[in-house]
């Protein structure tokens, strides 16, 4: 490859000093003639010029210092040739202190020449300018060589890649099984950070599967993104893990807290907020176990924050919570029939609760009841590992499939 692109190279600098060669012996003559006085010889100057036509030249012109043309010649055989040189800048400005260079023109390669002539004291006194045109046979053979030479280039790339693709994808696939692992781990210590206050708090899980289950409908029917339902996910999941720090004698109290077991009772927000900020992954439940006992009116804990100031995620899980306690049975109370569950939130909107979110949960509150407020356990936790895998595992591909089956 590197040998081709040689050929090409030597060829072309071949052609080059050719024609720079031949350029600068005519010079010799040409300067003798221009540099006499008066009138420039047009005669012995043409008769300079001519050889040169016949070694490969198809223009060549003498100038006098001021850029008037003093003798030129031109190939009779070249016409086309000459009109499109015309149509470009005869001597580029790079040239005019002398050089040459090449030209790549549609079916010819030429290659420029300018000369600068001096007297003999130094002094510029006219230039020489011509167009030398490439053998037909070099200039094939330049570009054979450059076009096998692009072609190996291509041919490596294509080689490169077909060796490496499988390695850059095997490499993938390791780092996509790594991530869901690592997905996997977060989620299950949610789960079980979950369960741990659930199961001292009601002897089951069925509380947090269901908000979240809820939680989950609720925020899809708001059109939230799945970035934020992974929030509402986990943190429905742990909203009340800071219970875990509240004695039994409280948490487990059948009859109404006094008001300083209530002052106890409500530490659990902060708790639970000093919990999940042990790890950057579960800090992402904090809007909702921070503010899931905020009010819309203000009048909440542990802020007293209002309004739209309250987080959304928040607002949307404090009208789940409410729902699922007032409908579900616990140790100490009966469920409360689905209709008075509705009307009790209803007296609640736009005091406890945001009336915006409120509106949308009562429309599909009777249908959420009847498809999860009656599963057993097994049920919901099918129903729910679902939803986990849909918006924290699918965007792992393959790598997600051992961890289903785990
Ligand atoms: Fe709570």
């Amino acid at each position: 490859m590197v040998a081709g692109g040689a050929i090409a190279y030597l060829e072309i600098r071949k052609a080059d000093a050719l024609a720079f060669g031949l350029a600068v012996s005519t010079s010799q003559a040409l300067r003798v003639h221009v540099a006499q006085g008066g009138e420039p010889h047009t005669e012995p100057l043409n008769a300079a010029l001519a050889p040169l036509l016949k070694q490969g030249y198809v223009h060549a012109r003498v100038s006098n210092r001021l850029g008037d043309m003093l003798a030129e010649a031109n190939s009779a055989n070249h016409a086309a040739l000459l009109a499109r040189l015309a149509k470009r800048e005869h001597v580029p400005e790079s040239l005019v202190a002398g050089g040459h260079r090449t030209l790549w023109l549609p079916s010819e390669l030429v290659v420029q020449v300018s000369i600068p002539l001096h007297d003999r004291n130094g002094n510029t006194i006219g230039s020489f300018s011509g167009a030398y045109q490439v053998d037909a046979a070099v200039r094939q053979r330049v570009l054979s060589d450059l076009a096998r030479n692009v072609s190996m280039v291509l041919l490596a790339i294509l080689l490169t890649t077909l060796v490496l693709y499988p390695v850059i994808i095997g490499l993938n696939k390791g780092v996509t099984q790594l991530s869901a692992e690592l997905m996997g781990s977060n989620i299950a210590l949610m789960e079980v950070l979950g369960s741990a206050i659930a199961k001292r708090d009601s002897d089951t899980d069925l509380h947090n599967y269901r908000v979240c289950l809820y939680s989950i409908r609720f925020a899809e029917a708001l059109g939230l993104a799945d970035q934020t339902i992974r929030v509402v996910i986990a943190g429905a999941f742990l909203h009340d893990v800071g219970k875990i720090g509240i004695s039994d004698t409280i948490l487990l109290k059948p009859g109404r807290l006094t008001a300083e077991e209530f002052s106890v009772m409500k530490s659990h927000v902060q708790l639970g907020i000093d919990i999940v900020t042990k790890s950057n992954w579960l800090n992402g439940a904090r809007n909702v176990i921070e503010f899931h006992h905020e009010r819309f009116d203000g009048s909440g804990y542990p802020h007293g924050l209002r309004g739209e100031s309250i987080p959304m995620v928040a607002r949307l899980f404090a009208i789940v919570d409410v729902f699922d306690a007032l409908t579900s049975r616990r140790p100490y109370k009966q469920p409360v029939p689905l209709q008075d569950a509705v009307r009790i939130l209803a007296e609640s909107r736009g005091s406890h609760f945001d009336p915006r979110l409120l509106d949308v949960f009562q429309d599909m509150a009777v249908e959420l009841h009847a498809e999860l407020a009656g599963l057993a356990e097994a049920g919901l936790r099918q129903k729910l590992q679902q939803q986990v895998t849909k918006y924290f595992l699918e965007s792992f591909g393959e790598g997600v499939s051992s961890l289903r089956g785990a």
